[in-house]
């Protein structure tokens, strides 16, 4: 078994941002800015955002952190988003979801300047990924399909199953790993909570995607030896052993699943980096968009 370590894999694509901020810095070009706003006081979505932020700062892009309360109104979250696709030192921005349920997150999604929407969530970049056309990436399959290439993991006419139908990772990646493109060309089965006989369909699998978020979801009698195995899920769970209360649990039962696979992801450190890593990449090719 081998791990797919998203920290070293982003640590990699880090580097290669920093010295391309450095180069932008002697063509006199402008620097990378990204904005996040972040909704409430949610742990996760917090911890989320700072490690957003941490990485703008490793690799020299400039950012800015915009929180409201949790009782903001819709109306001042779009004002804010409308002056954000209209600020020309921001280059590219990001709304933390979840957001609280007065809040329509389509809504939201939609008017972001789909220029500036370095998430990929805006429904013309979701339509230009199914297409193949220029765009943004979402961040999390892009980064999923980032460390399969890094690491080499093969694809070609492989059988993937995903767990997980989400507009922002099981939906995405489904198409991605379908594409006629490397990696890609996999068979793709997007399993979702009515999908009847799961077990049999992941126990075929090459290359399972855990991406529905319930803990320790994916067992070792649901996976057959020598699968990649790649788990989105980040859950925090009570744990009285951990200094905060919390630990981090993903959607694939790592203590049973590991042994039987050539390739697996830990959690924390998989997915997790690799996702903030493809926002970065994101967030640079924003100004080739914008021709800056
Ligand atoms: N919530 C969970 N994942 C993401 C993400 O990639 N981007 C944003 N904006 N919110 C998220």
């Amino acid at each position: 078994m081998q791990l797919l370590d998203g920290r070293a894999t982003s640590a990699e694509i880090k580097e290669e941002l920093r010295l391309a901020v450095l180069k932008r810095k002697e063509e006199g070009k402008k620097i990378p800015h990204l904005a996040a706003i972040l909704v409430g006081n949610d742990g996760g979505s917090m911890t989320y955002v700072n490690a957003k932020v941490k990485a703008c700062d490793a690799i020299g892009f400039e950012s800015s952190l915009i929180r409201y309360d949790d009782t903001v109104t819709e109306e001042v979250l779009m004002n804010k988003i409308e002056s954000l696709n209209n600020d020309a030192q921001v280059d590219g921005f990001i709304v933390q979801l979840p957001l609280p349920d007065h809040i329509d997150e389509m809504k939201v999604t939609q008017a972001i300047d789909p220029k500036k929407d370095v998430d990929g969530f805006h429904p013309v970049n979701l339509g230009n990924m199914v297409l193949n056309l220029p765009g943004f990436l979402p961040a999390t399959p892009a980064g999923i399909i980032e460390l399969i290439k890094r690491n080499e993991v093969e694809t070609e006419g492989k059988s993937c199953v995903v767990i997980g139908r989400s507009n922002i990772v099981g939906t995405p990646l489904s198409i991605m790993l379908g594409r006629n493109k490397s990696p890609g060309n996999c068979t793709v089965t997007l399993t979702h909570s009515r999908t009847k006989n799961l077990k049999e369909i992941t126990s075929e699998a090459d290359i399972i995607i855990a991406a529905i978020g319930r803990p320790e979801f994916l067992t070792a009698e649901m996976v057959k030896s020598g699968a990649v195995v790649i788990d989105v899920g980040t859950t925090r769970v009570e744990d009285a052993t951990k200094k905060n209360g919390w630990a981090l649990k993903g959607d694939v039962k790592f203590s049973e699943v590991a042994d039987k696979c050539s390739y697996i992801t830990p959690v924390p450190g998989g997915v997790g980096p690799m996702t903030i890593a493809s926002l970065m990449i994101n967030t640079l090719r924003a100004l080739d968009l914008q021709g800056k």
